[in-house]
């Protein structure tokens, strides 16, 4: 594709924040400590987790990149950055979370493959773009359609990256054309994050943001855009990102007989304190994250003082002044939402959160119940244990 190219090493990587813990340096993976995770609403874009499986794409002609949209429709074209900037522009606030998110934490009970996360693989950011519905408008696919007339039902998002798990392909991925071309689904290909230009971490100069999804289906580095007949048959829609019971192993796995994981679960993590924290006696304020997939707000985040035997209900909040209200359209419904609460701690005790999301999901109490051997969607009780110290601390 004109105007940017995927290397195929590790020699033009962009500058990243030292405050990044790293996971993988090549593919660079990386995450924020968790308290700078509830120090803002908004994540700020260098602190914003990173997930690679390749090295970074380089532009070297921003007039002459273009993505090529083909497949089952009647007129191929290609999509200038000035063509996707003619199109009502649309400000998103959603996170993105990685599937693998808190997969350290499912590996300590049986191990499990893949890049270890601590808890901040998730981010909180607005995106700035057009829609995707309204590209595809402009290639004759009307709003709300779930079959073009040659029988399309995918939109596939093929990127310029060169992975090693797609034998040097590009990444990609697909959801439904119903999903791409309704507005309300807010999918959009975006150019900004935070108001500033995508910067090359996070997919410059055009991704896809798929809301409510699993990160995995929000494609950087936009190189072609196909309707397709069948789901994306690449190795991150078929070979991963699927989740599996706890029987499954690898000596029995069977990818076909899972479909690829979408919309992600309610989830809570607890980012003010560390898996093990040492604190004095007294009044400890317990902030973190809830969030939920598809678009369904928090209901309710419980916090216990006491391992999960009695629960406190903690206050929940996006934006300042405004209340967070699950499903009022004041609310954000793809970010998600803050909470805190100030208890008093007497002595040595585990601390949890679980969440509640719109459809009165909850949070699965043990890890163990919801192993799976990819070690994807640990959404399980978020626990810290704190041990109170009477004595120079
Ligand atoms: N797109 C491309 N082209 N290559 C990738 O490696 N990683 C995916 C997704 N899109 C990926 C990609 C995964 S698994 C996640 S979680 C998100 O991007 C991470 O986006 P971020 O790095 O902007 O946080």
């Amino acid at each position: 594709m004109p105007g940017i190219k995927g290397p195929s090493d590790y020699s033009h990587e962009p500058p990243r924040h030292p405050c990044l813990q790293i996971n993988s340096k090549e593919p660079f993976n990386a995450e924020p400590p968790r308290s700078a995770l509830v120090s803002s609403y908004v994540t700020p874009v260098d602190l914003f987790y990173k997930r690679n499986h390749g090295p970074i794409p380089v532009v070297d002609d921003i007039e002459r990149y273009c993505l090529d949209i083909t497949g089952l429709i009647q007129t191929p074209r290609k999509l200038y950055m000035r063509d996707v900037r003619m199109l009502p522009k649309y400000n998103v606030t959603a996170i993105l979370q990685c599937a693998g998110n808190r997969r350290t934490a499912m590996s300590k009970t049986r191990k499990v493959r893949g890049v270890g996360w601590d808890v901040s693989a998730i981010g909180n950011a607005i995106w700035g773009g057009a829609k995707l519905a309204d590209v595809l408008e402009l290639i004759g696919i009307p709003k709300l359609t779930s079959s073009t007339q040659s029988g399309g039902m995918h939109v596939e998002f093929v990127s310029i990256d060169k992975c090693k798990e797609e034998n040097g392909g590009p990444y990609k991925a697909s959801i439904p054309l119903i999903q791409a071309t309704n507005p309300e689904a807010d999918v959009l290909l975006a150019y900004e994050m935070n108001g500033e230009p995508l910067n090359r971490d996070h997919g410059y100069p055009l991704r896809v943001i798929v809301p409510g999804v699993i990160g995995a289906r929000s494609v950087k580095w936009l190189d072609s855009i196909n309707i397709i007949a069948e789901e994306c048959q690449g190795f991150f829609m078929q070979k991963d990102y699927k989740m599996f019971p706890p029987s499954v192993d690898w000596d029995n796995i069977n990818w076909s007989t899972r479909r690829p994981q979408m919309d992600f679960p309610v989830q809570s993590v607890i980012c003010s304190l560390e898996d093990v924290q040492s604190i004095k006696p007294g009044k400890v304020t317990i902030s973190g994250y809830a969030a939920s997939g598809g678009g369904r707000g928090i209901e309710r985040v419980d916090v216990s003082i006491d391992g999960g035997k009695t629960w406190l209900e903690a206050s929940r909040f996006q934006k300042t002044g405004i209340p967070y209200i699950s499903d009022h359209e004041s609310s954000d419904k793809w970010a998600w939402v803050l909470f805190e609460i100030t208890v008093d701690i007497p002595h040595s005790t585990e601390i949890v959160a679980k969440a509640v999301d719109s459809a009165a999901n909850v949070q699965p109490e043990n890890v163990q119940d919801i192993w799976n051997l990819r070690g994807i969607l640990n959404t399980s009780w978020h626990r810290v244990q704190v041990r109170v110290g009477h004595s120079n601390m």
